[in-house]
């Protein structure tokens, strides 16, 4: 498939309900896809129009690909109310750069999501399972509004199982049914807390921009350098191709140079988190 502007045939298999706003899509494609974790995809209904989506999926199935959703507006709610098992669907992609996992080799990895946001990060820990001899420590954080909120919580267990590898969990608000942490993001981000070496680690995150924002003070405040950061900037996106200047920090087009940017490249530009 060699036409970026061409959607490809992807066939829904399966529609999973993560949370009462989240549904995981799950498509078969019509030949091999390679996509790097981090990189996105145009998801196309067709007669509908099209959205940017980061791939929740392992990056080495070929023919499958899943895609976290949460329900936001006209294209979200169409997957979520009309579209069924078996619909033809369109992907075009992939675009932007991914995650730049080998930057990571030797060093610990802290891997901090919210919300929707632990979607695009799912397929990176799957990347880094794959090779998880080539990094030191792991750290997975993760804060949801409340239980029913949480994606991915079947896995949670088998993550917590592979080498070096630890979960941090929170609420934002107190709930009958949770003993753990209770507090937004940041408050996992404390040096005692984190489990990994501040000095030889690189974060990656992903959530609401809010989020985003106060997880760069809170890493800042507690000894991260800005070039260990890398955010993503999962914002309004159109061409994906750095031709239509709707997605800019600055220099950069985050669909073309991100959508995950390090901190150091862009805090200087005064739309970093609006
Ligand atoms: C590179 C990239 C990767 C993304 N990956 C995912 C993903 O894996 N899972 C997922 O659920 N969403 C993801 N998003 C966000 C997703 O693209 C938007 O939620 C979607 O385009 C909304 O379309 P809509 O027609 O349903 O909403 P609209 O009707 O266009 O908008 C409804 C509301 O959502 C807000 N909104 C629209 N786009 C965004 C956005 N990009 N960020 C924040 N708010 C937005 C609008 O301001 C409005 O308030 C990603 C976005 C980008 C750019
Ligand atoms: S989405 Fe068009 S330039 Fe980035």
């Amino acid at each position: 498939m060699d036409n970026i502007y061409y959607p490809r045939d992807a066939v829904l298999t399966d529609i999973k309900e993560e949370t009462p706003t989240i549904k995981t899509f799950c498509f078969k494609l019509d030949e091999p896809l390679f996509f790097k974790a981090g990189q996105f995809m145009q998801l196309t209904i067709p007669g509908l129009g099209e959205a940017p989506f980061t791939p929740s999926s392992h990056p080495g199935k070929l023919t499958e690909m899943e895609i976290t959703i949460l329900r936001t507006g006209r294209v979200t709610d169409a997957l979520h109310y009309e579209v069924k098992v078996g619909d033809h669907l369109g992907l075009r992609g992939p675009f932007g750069k991914g995650y730049p996992l080998d930057k990571f080799k030797g060093k610990d990895v802290l891997i901090v999501g919210g919300g929707v946001g632990l979607a695009p990060l799912r397929s990176l820990i799957y990347a880094i399972f794959d090779r998880i001899d080539d990094f030191k420590k792991i750290s997975i954080c993760y804060g949801a509004k409340t239980p029913e909120d949480q994606c991915f919580t079947d896995e949670f267990k088998e993550w917590e199982k592979k080498p070096h590898t630890s979960l941090h969990l929170t609420l934002d608000r107190p709930h009958p049914d949770w003993e753990g942490t209770v507090g937004l993001v940041p408050c996992l981000l404390e040096k005692d807390i984190i489990g990994v070496d501040i000095k030889n680690s690189y974060v990656v995150s992903c959530g609401p921009q809010i989020m985003l924002k106060f997880v760069t003070y809170k890493l800042l405040e507690v000894g991260f350098k800005p070039e260990q950061i890398y955010l993503s900037m999962n914002r309004r996106m159109s061409c994906g191709l750095g031709k239509c200047a709707r997605c800019n920090i600055g220099p950069y087009y985050l669909c073309k140079d991100g959508p995950d940017m390090c901190y150091a490249d862009i805090m200087d530009y005064p739309n970093v988190f609006e």
